[in-house]
């Protein structure tokens, strides 16, 4: 990673790490299980392929190996680590949480542990929280954690959601000491107006599993597509000039965005009404699709070990969700 020394107020990214499934799901062989194309998909959202999991990988698995690799970059001792956060909206079980199983799995001392749900904008809301934690000064090291087995609540049957999504996890260690990427600002919200756009129905307290439920498919993500879309434009675009402004830069100052990968055509609106070029934008989503709270670590990652990032560069990482949630962090390199 670049070597940005720390002040005394950020925190910074000691190290970054992620982690896909081996299996790779291309739209043409997707064409054969549900009613669409090759075309279709590309056209319309820009994905060509995403990883899907075993089925006997769970998303602690999945995060296990991305948490080992963030180590292994920030070159630390597990010792070190006093803080998980895993975010998440498929966590192995309800509970215990996918980070109690990873304290354990991971060989981490007896420190706190907790899933986060914020959808999409889980990682995001993860860095807010772990930043608020280590600034409190009761905590030295946070595991971020951002992992997704969205095959598991995908309807095979369902063409308009199941060619979107698709798994995987991303992690990072973050200290207030020590040198990395400076975590600058953040921003967090939240519109409960309309839970239904995007959501898993059954499952929950409100309508726990029954026959009914596994025979109507309630168990399975179901979305509004084309109000999500336009929401997305909308917050993600709000999200980063407020946190510019709240922070005193413009939105000249940004060399790179890091948006969460749910769509080309959604990055595409939100760079025209940004007024930032395509170019600043760093997209992974043609080969991995929408992995929900894995998407920015994952993409964040990728761009990393491909040395997009020079000395002193301002990336803004911005993420929406089903909530619906938004979050926007802002990272100086
Ligand atoms: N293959 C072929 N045809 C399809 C498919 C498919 N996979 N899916 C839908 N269609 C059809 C529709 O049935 C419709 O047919 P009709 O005109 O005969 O009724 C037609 O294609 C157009 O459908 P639209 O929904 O209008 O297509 P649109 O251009 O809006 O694209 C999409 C749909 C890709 C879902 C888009 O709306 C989108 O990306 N929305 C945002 C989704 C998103 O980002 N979700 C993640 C949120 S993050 C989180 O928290 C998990």
């Amino acid at each position: 990673m670049n070597q940005v020394s720390t002040s005394n107020t950020s925190s910074v990214i000691l190290g970054i790490g992620s982690y896909v499934p081996k299996k790779i799901l291309g739209n043409t062989e997707l064409s054969s299980r549900v009613d669409t194309s090759d075309e279709w998909i590309q056209s319309r959202t820009g994905i060509t392929e995403r990883r899907i999991a075993d089925n006997d990988q769970s998303t602690s698995d999945l995060a296990f190996h991305a948490a080992r690799r963030a180590i292994e970059s920030a070159q630390i001792q597990v010792s070190e680590i006093d803080l998980v956060i895993v975010a998440t909206i498929t966590p192995d079980m309800a509970f215990p949480s996918t980070a109690c199983l990873l304290q354990h799995r991971l060989g981490l001392g007896k420190v706190a542990c907790f899933d986060l749900e914020a959808a999409c904008s889980g990682f995001l809301y993860s860095l807010d929280v772990a930043d608020a934690m280590l600034s409190s000064g009761r905590y030295k090291c946070a595991l971020v954690i951002g992992a997704e087995k969205m095959s598991s609540i995908m309807d095979w049957e369902d063409r308009t959601t199941c060619v979107l999504f698709g798994d995987g996890a991303g992690a990072a260690i973050i200290s207030k000491r020590g040198y990395g990427p400076k975590l600058l600002g953040f921003l967090s919200g939240a519109d409960g107006s309309n839970p239904t756009l995007l959501h898993q129905p059954a499952g929950g307290s409100s309508q726990p599993a029954t026959e009914y439920t596994i025979a109507n498919r309630q168990h399975f993500l179901k979305m509004n597509g084309k109000e999500i879309f336009k929401s997305a434009v909308r917050v993600m675009e709000k999200a980063t000039r407020e946190l510019l402004t709240e922070n005193d830069l413009d939105i000249e100052d940004v060399d790179h965005v890091i948006p969460h990968q749910a769509n080309v055509r959604i990055v595409e609106s939100m760079a025209q009404r940004l007024e930032i070029p395509m170019n600043k934008f760093f997209c992974n989503l043609d080969r991995h699709g929408n992995t929900s709270a894995a998407s920015i670590p994952l993409a964040l990652d990728e761009a990393v070990k491909k040395g997009l990032f020079k000395e002193d560069e301002l990336a803004v990482l911005v993420a929406f969700g089903a909530g619906l949630t938004w979050s926007a962090t802002l990272v100086r390199f």
